[in-house]
């Protein structure tokens, strides 16, 4: 019988996509593409990588850069703390370690910001290492492989899932291995539409044996998503308008945003007079453009917003000066090239003049 990885590799050689992280071994590359395949879908996740790479071409350039630039082309990916973890280890390797990665799954997993899913990644398709790895496609294939109705979002799950992972790894060309079940994953074992008659594990898939396919990961855990209402402040003066860096503990860490005012009564606010705006800003200044009130949904936060872009005359800013602690003022140019949540850089691009 025609194990498992067999079947797979004849699968992954004939359909497998052609893709730039898939032409190296170089850990630097490897390690970026799948931080950033971590967030976001392949499509998406191209354009990033070839960003990245073009601007950063080994990984002492990533570390020579600053933060800002870093989160600048991350804008859009979300998740920054990822980014932010990018420098600090970009620093750390070039610094500590010659430039060179560390080689082994287990040297990878200290550093900052690579999880096992990272260092298996790295291990696997840099070094040869014969380490299976982890992500949602990897659970979406082997729960509906084995029909393994083990909760994905219990902590016990991870330890599951590593067994099976290892019960159908090959002896050899793990790697390839890796890369061919995320890809069966990613464009056969979707999560709403399998195409089971396109794969080439139909026959022995219990989930599909059962019609169960659709039913499989379970995932029990429901996110708690807080509410929260915040009113974007555009004070321009003299062609400037002021923003200030994110603070930590927040999301958003390190991005820059305009002047900012969170309704305390987190009910989605629809009429402007509902607002909670300072009498003060409204007093001085004169209110140009109130945009309309936009849901950006976070993985625990569904955020109401509404920008409202005000201009202020020179007699009058020493009435916001309390107001403005904190903040800065800009020109167009250096807000274009200020790393922002890509909310604020999406209105910034309708409002540009
Ligand atoms: N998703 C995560 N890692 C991937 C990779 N190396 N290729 C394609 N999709 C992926």
């Amino acid at each position: 019988m025609i194990s498992f990885a067999e079947k797979l590799a004849i699968w992954y050689y004939k359909n497998k996509r052609d893709l730039p992280w898939r032409h190296t071994s170089n850990p630097y590359l490897i390690w970026l593409s799948e931080v950033i395949l971590q967030q976001t879908r392949v499509a998406q996740g191209l354009p990033y990588y070839l960003k990245f790479i073009a601007a950063f071409p080994t990984v002492q350039d990533m570390a020579n850069a600053n933060e800002a630039t870093i989160l600048r082309l991350w804008q859009g990916l979300g998740y920054y703390s990822r980014a932010r973890n990018m420098h600090k280890t970009a620093l750390n390797i070039t610094s500590n370690f010659k430039g060179e990665f560390p080689q082994t799954y287990l040297e990878l997993l200290k550093l900052t910001g690579i999880g096992t899913y990272t260092a298996a990644a790295i291990a696997s398709f840099s070094f040869n290492e014969r380490v299976a790895v982890l992500d949602g496609n990897v659970y979406r294939v082997l729960s509906r492989y084995f029909a393994n109705n083990t909760d994905i979002s219990s902590p016990i799950a991870k330890k599951i899932f590593t067994e099976l992972a290892n019960q159908v790894l090959p002896q050899t060309n793990t790697n390839e291995h890796n890369q061919a079940i995320m890809e069966l994953g990613a464009l056969v074992c979707s999560p709403k539409n399998p195409n089971c008659f396109a794969c080439p594990l139909e026959s022995t898939c219990q989930a599909n044996i059962l019609g169960q396919q659709i039913n499989f990961p379970v995932k029990n855990k429901k996110v708690k998503v807080r509410e929260r209402v915040l009113n974007y402040v555009l004070i321009e003066y003299e062609g400037k308008i002021a923003m200030r860096k994110r603070n930590k503990n927040e999301i958003w860490e390190g991005l820059y945003e305009f002047m900012l005012f969170e309704n305390v009564k987190n009910e989605p606010v629809l009429r402007f007079e509902e607002v909670d705006l300072p009498e003060t800003l409204l007093k001085n200044t004169q209110l140009m453009h109130v945009s309309e009130q936009k849901k950006h949904i976070l993985t625990h936060q569904k955020l109401f917003v509404t920008f409202f872009y005000f201009k202020i005359e020179k007699e009058f800013l020493s009435a916001l000066k309390n107001m403005l602690i904190g903040y800065s003022f800009y020109d167009f140019e250096e807000i274009q090239r200020l790393p922002k949540p890509i909310l604020l850089a999406n209105y910034w691009d309708t409002i540009k003049i």
